[in-house]
């Protein structure tokens, strides 16, 4: 996650526009929600092989969540700001 944070970081450096940095934040925020969803649904997939079903489903509803914001990013960037970018 660090290193996520350290490419978003640099990544609004070098980039002097507006428009252009909107666009890339949004791509960085993705990153970072894809490696959430990635975490979360081992740790689902873990909770549920080791019989832990209640935990298995609380895990399941921030998983859900966090696909969620990852389709919310998606519809933002591909309605407004990556066409701006251009
Ligand atoms: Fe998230």
């Amino acid at each position: 996650m660090k290193g996520l944070i350290k490419e978003a970081e640099d990544f609004l450096d070098e980039v002097k526009d507006d428009d252009v940095k909107n666009a890339g934040m949004i791509a960085e925020a993705q990153r970072v929600e894809h490696y959430e969803i990635s975490g979360y649904g081992t740790a689902v997939r873990y909770a549920k092989e080791l019989g832990h079903d209640a935990i298995a489903k609380k895990l399941q509803k921030t998983l859900d969540e966090e696909y969620n914001a990852d389709k919310k990013l998606n519809d933002l960037a591909e309605k407004r700001l990556n066409d701006k970018a251009k």
